[in-house]
């Protein structure tokens, strides 16, 4: 008999088998689904951050499953992420997310190539953002010269990975400066992470903090509590470093004393009592990474608060239905909404609870590293 997560993980797996084939018809990357249909991104096409984590979840179905009409729908999007390196102008930090879940899992997956020739691209744009000031430039704007933000954590394995590629460990410096420089300038003594902090672009030195996508300068943003946590488990993986390892567990801390009864996430741990607003990719990105600190440590406690995390969205925030497209419900993108929407589905949301689930029944194909 299955247990629950491998029942929630086959449910959805038949689920996205047949919702792949309505964003294949519409030729699309899906970010999010609304009344019964998958859209693309609103905001700079395919080039948009959150691109790989359809082919993401593809790819997790295909080690899953080995069905290949999973492989044939993430190589359908690959194509359209690769032709983004022709654009370029709108790429930034988050080529880690955009072509590690995508061709990084196909060259891991099949061993295809040109998948990975396309990944080592990636990484050179990435390593194309690193200033020797110390850290990687997030964003593209002209004001954002000395940005950096707590979500390039996760875009560091990237590096970490073309330096393993390569044999060159220049890509690895830089990750190791940067994370470095985070664990320096974000993490502070609660265990809590800062979103976004500006750097002056000569010097490296701090200039300020900036507020973000949480509820208020200086509050906690719990995706960005989330990236914090699993991107440093990802550093201590890739390097071994107890610093970061240690960073990992204080955010780790910090974020289970902050799960709600239910097991649900509230979008910012500041937020007013009054105001209720979940985001429940938070949850599911930071079980990835508790169930990852646990297999490092050995440590229970990590298992245990991930499960209450998982259980609580298959109990409460699950859409199982036929009639609509995406699974995990109740994600927000921005406390204060940027166009996403409040409490709605989008596939990042469904990436981490599929990664999640995968760890947990044992077929996660560890598309980070
Ligand atoms: N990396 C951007 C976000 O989490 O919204």
């Amino acid at each position: 008999m299955q247990n629950r997560y491998e029942e929630a993980a086959r449910k959805a797996a038949e689920k996205f088998l047949k919702s792949a084939k309505l964003a294949a018809d519409r030729g699309i990357i899906p970010y999010k689904s609304e009344n019964g249909a998958w859209i693309p991104s609103p905001y700079d096409g395919n080039s948009w951050w959150t691109g790989g984590f359809w082919p993401g979840l593809m790819w997790q179905f295909y080690a899953a499953t080995k069905n290949e009409a999973y492989l044939t729908e993430a190589r359908r999007t690959e194509k359209l992420l690769t032709g983004e390196f022709r654009v370029f102008k709108y790429l930034n930090h988050d080529v880690g997310f955009m072509y590690l879940l995508s061709c990084g899992a196909d060259y891991k997956l099949t061993g295809d190539e040109q998948a990975k020739w396309d990944t080592l691209h990636a990484a050179n744009l990435l390593q194309g953002r690193f200033s020797p000031a110390g850290y990687i430039r997030a964003w593209n704007g002209d004001n954002q010269k000395g940005f950096a933000i707590i979500d390039c954590m996760m875009n560091l394995s990237l590096l970490f990975w073309a330096s393993r590629q390569t044999g060159d460990p220049r890509f690895e410096k830089a990750a190791r400066i940067h994370a470095d420089t985070t664990l320096r300038e974000f993490l502070r003594p609660d265990g809590s992470v800062s979103h976004i902090i500006e750097f002056d672009p000569e010097t490296g030195k701090r200039v300020r903090e900036h507020g973000g996508q949480g509820y208020c300068l200086g509050s906690q943003w719990s995706r960005g509590q989330a990236w914090g946590l699993y991107g440093f488990t990802l550093a201590a993986l890739n390097t071994e470093e107890s610093r970061y390892l240690e960073a990992a567990q204080k955010i780790a801390a910090n974020f289970i004393s902050h799960i709600r009864p239910d097991g649900l996430t509230d979008c910012d741990f500041c937020q007013p009592d009054t105001e209720e607003r979940l985001d429940n990719i938070a949850g599911a990105v930071a079980a990835c990474g508790l169930l990852e600190l646990n297999k490092i440590t050995g440590k229970d406690e990590y298992h245990i608060a991930a499960l209450r995390l998982v259980d609580g969205l298959l109990d409460h925030c699950c859409d199982w239905s036929d009639t609509r497209c995406g699974l995990l419900t109740h994600c927000t993108a921005s406390y204060h909404d940027d166009g996403a929407g409040r409490h709605t589905n989008i596939t990042y949301g469904d990436y981490f609870l599929v990664e999640a689930l995968a760890k947990l029944n044992g077929t996660d194909p560890m598309l980070w590293r």
